[in-house]
C-alpha cells in the first residue's frame, strides 16, 4: 500500500461513518504516521503547534478505531492498516474460491486467475488451458505480517525461476520465518505454477501417506491419473512445499537424520532432485536432510538457503508492537539477531515489565535477557546429538570465532568428531561461518552462547 492508498482507504472509511471527509491536517496527520514522522514535525511541515496536531491526531484515531480496533494509536497506525488491507485483499480471494470450492468434492483448493504469462508449459498440460494455477494452502499458516527478505525472495526466486532447481531446502531456527518467506514467495511467484501446494510434516506422515494426498490432489483436475508424482512433477509445473520437515528427523543424532521408518523419504527427495522434471520441492526445515549436501556438491540442481535474522526494517515488529524510544530499537534488533520470533517475545515482555520503554529495558537488564525465548531454546538444544552439545559447549566459552583446523585440545572430540559436530550444528543453523583474511572460523549464534553460558 502507498500513503495516497492509505488516506483515500482513511477517508471512504470516515466518509461512511460520518459523512465528513478527512480534513487537511488529518490527511497530512496520516501522511505523517505512514512516514514514520513524529508530531512536531508533522505540526511543523503544517505550520501549526504540536499540541493542535496532538488533539487532532487524538479525534483521528478515535474515528478511525471502529475500523483498526480499541487499541489504536500512532504507533500501530501503520502496520493495522497493512493488516486490515492484507485481510480484505485474502477474504476477497476467498469468496471467490468459496466458489470453486463447492466444484472440487468440497476440498479447500484455491483457484487464482492470472493475467500473466507463464513460462512455457507442454502443449498438454492441463493448466496451460485455463492459465489458473491451482493452489491448496490449507495446511500453510497465516502470515499477518511480512517485513524485508527482498535478497532471500530474489535468490530463491533466480534459484527457481531462472536456474529451474528442483530441490530447495529452506532451513533455520525455529520461528527465523521460514514458513513466512515461503508464502511471500508463493505470493510472488504462483503464476508460473500450474499447480501449488503446502503440505505439513508436522504429524510425522509416512512417505506413502504423504503421496497418497498428493496424487489425490493434482489427480482432481488431471484425469486420467497419473501413476506416480514424478509423472505429475513432469507433465505440469508443481509447486509443492513440505513444513515442518524436522519432525521426520531424529533427535540426539546428527543433523538431518530419518528417524526409523522414514529413510524412504531421502529417496523420494533424491529422486526429486535427480530426476527431469519441470516442477519444485521446497522443504522447509530446522535442519538440512543429510543427502542435500551430497547433491548440492554434486550440483544435481539442489540448492539450500540458511535464513538468518531480518535487517534493519524488522524494527517495523518494535512499531506495531507500540514499544517506545526509537532511537534504541537498532541495539534491540542487534541483539537479538533480527528473529522475529524472538523479537516478538522480547517487544511482549517490554510492554509488560517496562511499559514499552525499550531505553529502560536496554540498561536495566545487564546479561542478555532470555525470559520466554528459554524454551524455545531448550527445544534446539534437546534435539542435539552427545557430541554436537560437547562442541556447542565448548563454543560458548570462546570469547571469538575459532579456526577449526586448530584442534579444540580442551574439548573430549576426537578431531573428526569435533569436525563432523560442528558441520552438523551449521546445518541447523546454530554455528556460523566468517571469512576472516581468507580463513571460515566458526562462532555459536550469540544468543544460544548466552543461554548455554547461563546454564
Ligand atoms: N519477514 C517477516 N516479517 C515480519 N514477521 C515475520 C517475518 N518472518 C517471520 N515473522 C514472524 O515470526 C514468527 C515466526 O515465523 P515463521 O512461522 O515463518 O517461522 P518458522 O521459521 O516457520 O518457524 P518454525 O520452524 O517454528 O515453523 C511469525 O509470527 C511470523 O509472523
Ligand atoms: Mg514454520
Amino acid at each position: 500500500m502507498n500513503v495516497e492508498d492509505v488516506v483515500q482507504w482513511a477517508n471512504n472509511s470516515i466518509f461512511d461513518q460520518t459523512g465528513e471527509h478527512l480534513t487537511p491536517l488529518h490527511e497530512a496527520i496520516l501522511t505523517g504516521v505512514w512516514q514514520r514522522q513524529k508530531y512536531p514535525q508533522i505540526a511543523k511541515e503544517f505550520n501549526c503547534s504540536e499540541s493542535h496536531v496532538k488533539k487532532e491526531a487524538a479525534k483521528l484515531w478515535e474515528k478511525l478505531r471502529e475500523e483498526l480496533g480499541e487499541d489504536l494509536n500512532k504507533y500501530n497506525f501503520s502496520s493495522k492498516v497493512e493488516k486490515k488491507h492484507r485481510v480484505s485483499n485474502i477474504s476477497h480471494l476467498h469468496d471467490s474460491l468459496l466458489q470453486i470450492d463447492n466444484v472440487i468434492c468440497g476440498q479447500f483448493i484455491q483457484t487464482i486467475k492470472s493475467s500473466q504469462t507463464r513460462s512455457p508449459f507442454p502443449p498438454d498440460s492441463p493448466q496451460n488451458k485455463s492459465q489458473s494455477p491451482i493452489i491448496d494452502l490449507t495446511d500453510a499458516p497465516e502470515l499477518p505480517y511480512f517485513y524485508d527478505r527482498t535478497s532471500e525472495l530474489s535468490t530463491l526466486k533466480q534459484w527457481i525461476l531462472q536456474a529451474h532447481t528442483r530441490l530447495i531446502t529452506v532451513y533455520g531456527l525455529s520461528g527465523i520465518g521460514k514458513s513466512a518467506i515461503a508464502l511471500k514467495l508463493i505470493e510472488q511467484i504462483q503464476t508460473e505454477f500450474d499447480y501449488i501446494i503446502w503440505l505439513s510434516l508436522t504429524h510425522t506422515p509416512a512417505l506413502s501417506t504423504l503421496q497418497t494426498e498428493l496424487k489425490q490432489f493434482f489427480g482432481r483436475s488431471q484425469q486420467p491419473p497419473l501413476p506416480t508424482i514424478i509423472d505429475y512433477f513432469r507433465s505440469s509445473r508443481c509447486l509443492v512445499i513440505l513444513d515442518d520437515v524436522q519432525n521426520i528427523f531424529s533427535s540426539s543424532q546428527l543433523a538431518g537424520q530419518y528417524l526409523a521408518g522414514y529413510e524412504d523419504y531421502g529417496k523420494f527427495f533424491k529422486q526429486i532432485a535427480t530426476s527431469s522434471h519441470q516442477s519444485c520441492l521446497i522443504l522447509l526445515s530446522w535442519e538440512k536432510p543429510k543427502e542435500i549436501a551430497n547433491l548440492e556438491a554434486e550440483n544435481l540442481s539442489t540448492r539450500s538457503l540458511h535464513l538468518k535474522g531480518l535487517g534493519q526494517q524488522a524494527t517495523e515488529i518494535f512499531q506495531q508492537k507500540g514499544l517506545v524510544d526509537e532511537e534504541k530499537w537498532s541495539d534491540l534488533l542487534a541483539l537479538y539477531q533480527g528473529h522475529p520470533s524472538w523479537l516478538n517475545i522480547i517487544a511482549a515482555t517490554i510492554l509488560e515489565l517496562f511499559d514499552g520503554s525499550v531505553s529502560r529495558f536496554l540498561s536495566d537488564v545487564n546479561d542478555l535477557f532470555l525470559g520466554d525465548l528459554e524454551p524455545i531454546l531448550d527445544s534446539h538444544l534437546e534435539r542435539l546429538s552427545g557430541s554436537e552439545k560437547k562442541a556447542l559447549y565448548w563454543l560458548a566459552t570462546q570469547n571469538e570465532s575459532v579456526d577449526i583446523s586448530r584442534k579444540a585440545t580442551e574439548s573430549e572430540l576426537s578431531q573428526p568428531e569435533f569436525w563432523q559436530a560442528i558441520q552438523s550444528l551449521a546445518r541447523r543453523g546454530l554455528v556460523e561461518k566468517v571469512l576472516v583474511g581468507g580463513r571460515s572460523l566458526f562462532f555459536l549464534n550469540p544468543v544460544f552462547k548466552a543461554y548455554i553460558q547461563c546454564r
